[in-house]
């Protein structure tokens, strides 16, 4: 990608242009129709729901490039039926762009599961972190048989992706699709910022026989 990585330290709104500005060349020289062939338009296969943590991003820990994905990012990539924000992007990226996978991505170490797994007030984001509280309560007999807490932290992360990766599933947007045959595939994953390895959590949704008799629709 860009040639010159800038400390975090050293960032300031001046270097962020720059930054642009060595990435623009960077790319021209690599491609010089790169930005010819991508502003004609977007079809990426994919739609990615992660978290807003900036050790995060989506395409380069994919190795992908502008085009390549779809991205939806929330504090601790938290699914809610009621989020017109994630709906709206649910929405457009299977119906119109027709993306075959949808990701739920959470991270070990993720500060937003971290904070639902405390009692400490915080603020608005609470009611945020709230969604996270009720996957713990979803899953409180395996939460309280691990009793290491950094086990237990991981594997709220894991089970907050996967509840989140259900509720896509559970949407009338992802049941209408596999209703009408449209090829789509649900799937949570967990990346890890120590490794920088992503782990596919197995738990990947491909037809309405997958959806839950009780989130059944239509
Ligand atoms: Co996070």
């Amino acid at each position: 990608m860009c040639a010159k990585t800038i400390d975090t330290k050293d960032i300031t709104y001046e270097s962020l242009l720059q930054g642009n500005k060595d990435w623009v060349k960077d790319t021209m020289d690599n491609d010089p129709t790169f930005f010819d062939k991508l502003s004609e338009g977007q079809n990426p296969p994919v739609l990615w729901i992660g978290c807003s943590d900036s050790r995060v991003p989506a395409n380069q820990i994919t190795n992908t490039r502008p085009g390549d994905i779809f991205v939806h990012r929330n504090i601790a990539n938290v699914v809610v039926h009621t989020d017109m924000n994630l709906l709206s992007v649910l929405d457009y990226s299977i119906n119109v762009l027709k993306v075959k996978h949808v990701i739920v991505c959470g991270h070990y170490g993720c500060g937003g599961v971290k904070a639902a797994l405390g009692n400490k007030q915080v603020g608005i984001i609470d009611n945020w972190l709230r969604n996270i509280r009720d996957v713990y309560r979803t899953h409180e007999r395996e939460m309280a048989t691990t009793k290491d807490p950094d086990q237990r932290f991981d594997r709220l992360v894991e089970l907050n992706a996967i509840e989140g990766a259900a509720n896509v599933t559970n949407t009338s947007i992802v049941q209408s699709a596999w209703a009408s045959g449209q090829e789509l595939a649900v799937h949570a994953w967990v990346y890890s910022l120590k490794t920088g390895i992503i782990k596919d959590l197995k738990v990947t949704c491909t037809c309405l026989d997958d959806v839950a008799p009780a989130f059944k629709v239509g």
